[in-house]
C-alpha cells in the first residue's frame, strides 16, 4: 500500500455523499473531482455542497467525463439503488481507469439477482485493471460481512439469524417516508408495501450464503408494517397509535427447504432498543450483539470510506465485501 494520499472523485452528494466527503476528508484522502446532476450543486465548491464547512477547491459538475478526467484513484458513488441503472455510471469510471466503492445496494452482490450486469461489470473492471465494490453498512456489513467475520471461529455452522432493528427516528427524512412512518395501514398497504422495503436483503442473504458455503435453492423475502403503540414524533413526521411506524422485512435463503440463512430487519420510528445481533446455530452456538446497532449513515460513510484502500489494492474484478475483508467458517 502507498503512503501517497489517495484522490478520489466523489460521483452523487446526496445525505450520503456528503457524508462520504466529510469521512474521506478525515483519512486524508485528496478530492479531486466531483460529480451530481442535481442543477443547485453544479457549479458550487464540492466542500460547501457536502457541508464540509470549508472549500475542496473542486468544482461540482454535471459532465461525469470531466471529473474523471482528474484521473482518481477512486470513485466514490452514491446516486441510486438500482445496478441496471448504476451500470452506465459504474462503467464510466472504470473505463477512466479508476476503482469504484459505491453505496449501490445492488451492487453489494449482484451474482444472485443481476448476474448480466454483475458478469458485465466485472468485465470491464478486470479489462481496465480496477476494482468496483458494492457497500455501505446494510448491504455491506451488518446483516452479511460482519456475520461472516464472526463465523471465523467457528468449526461448523448449521444457520445464522440476523436481526437488526433501527430507531428511524434517528434517520434522515427520506428513509423515514420510504418505511412508511406516520401512514395508515390502509396506505401503506395500497402505495407502500411494494416500495417501502430496504434494498440489499437479497444481496445480503446471497453474499452471507456464499461465503459461509451455503449452495441455496432459494431466497425469499416478505415486509409487514410494524404498527405503533404510542404517539411518536420525529423532526420529519408523527405517527399515532395505530399507525405505521415502519417496517419489518424478513429474507429467508434456503438448502433443502431448511432456512440457513435469515435476516430480520426492523426499522421503525420510536425503536426503543436498537441492536444488531447475529446468532448462529453450530459448534459452537454463538450469539453476538451490538447495543444500539450501528448507525446507518454514519457507518455508511465510514465503511466507504475506510474500504477505499482496501479496494484500490484489491485484484482487479467486481468485489464483494467479503471477498475484501478476511476468512470465514466453511463447515458443516
Ligand atoms: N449500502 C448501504 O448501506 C446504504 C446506506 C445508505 C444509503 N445507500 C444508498 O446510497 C444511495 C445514495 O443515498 P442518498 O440518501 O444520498 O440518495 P439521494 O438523496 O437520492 O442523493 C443522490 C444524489 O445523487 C444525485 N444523482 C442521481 N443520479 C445521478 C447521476 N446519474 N449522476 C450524478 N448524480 C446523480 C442526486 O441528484 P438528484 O437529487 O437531482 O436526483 C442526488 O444529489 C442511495 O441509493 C441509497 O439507497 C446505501
Amino acid at each position: 500500500m502507498t503512503d501517497e494520499p489517495l484522490t478520489a472523485v466523489q460521483y452523487g452528494i446526496g445525505p450520503i455523499g456528503s457524508r462520504i466527503v466529510q469521512a474521506a476528508n478525515r483519512t486524508g484522502v485528496e478530492f479531486v473531482g466531483a460529480v451530481d446532476v442535481d442543477p443547485e450543486k453544479v457549479g458550487d465548491d464540492l466542500g460547501e455542497v457536502a457541508g464540509l464547512g470549508e472549500s475542496l477547491d473542486v468544482t461540482v459538475t454535471d459532465d461525469a467525463a470531466d471529473a474523471l478526467a482528474a484521473d482518481p484513484d477512486v470513485v466514490f458513488h452514491s446516486t441510486v439503488s438500482s445496478v441496471e441503472a448504476a451500470a452506465p455510471q459504474l462503467t464510466e469510471a472504470l473505463e477512466a481507469g479508476a476503482n469504484v466503492v459505491s453505496t449501490t445496494e445492488e451492487l453489494s452482490y449482484p451474482w444472485w439477482s443481476n448476474a448480466t450486469v454483475a458478469e458485465e461489470l466485472d468485465a470491464v473492471a478486470r479489462e481496465h485493471a480496477g476494482t468496483v465494490l458494492g457497500t455501505g453498512i446494510n448491504p455491506g456489513f451488518v446483516m452479511d460481512a460482519m456475520p461472516a467475520v464472526l463465523s471465523t471461529p467457528m468449526a461448523t455452522v448449521e444457520s445464522v439469524h440476523v436481526e437488526r432493528v433501527q430507531n428511524a427516528s434517528e434517520r434522515r427524512r427520506p428513509l423515514q417516508e420510504k418505511v412508511g412512518a406516520g401512514v395508515t395501514e390502509e396506505t401503506f398497504e395500497a402505495e407502500i408495501a411494494t416500495e417501502a422495503g430496504h434494498v440489499g436483503s437479497t444481496e445480503s442473504v446471497a453474499m452471507l450464503a456464499d461465503a459461509l458455503d451455503f449452495d441455496l435453492d432459494e431466497i425469499e423475502e416478505s415486509i409487514e408494517p410494524v404498527v405503533a403503540d404510542d404517539r411518536v414524533e420525529t423532526e420529519y413526521v408523527t405517527a399515532e397509535a395505530g399507525d405505521v411506524a415502519g417496517i419489518r422485512q424478513v429474507a429467508h435463503g434456503y438448502v433443502d427447504d431448511e432456512a440457513v440463512v435469515t435476516l430480520d430487519l426492523q426499522m421503525y420510528v420510536g425503536a426503543e432498543d436498537p441492536h444488531d445481533r447475529v446468532e448462529f446455530e453450530g459448534e459452537p452456538d454463538v450469539a453476538v450483539a451490538v447495543e444500539g446497532g450501528y448507525h446507518g449513515d454514519v457507518s455508511t460513510s465510514a465503511v466507504v470510506a475506510n474500504v477505499a484502500p482496501t479496494v484500490v489494492d484489491a485484484d482487479p474484478g467486481l468485489a464483494t465485501m467479503t471477498d475484501v475483508a478476511t476468512s470465514y467458517s466453511r463447515h458443516r
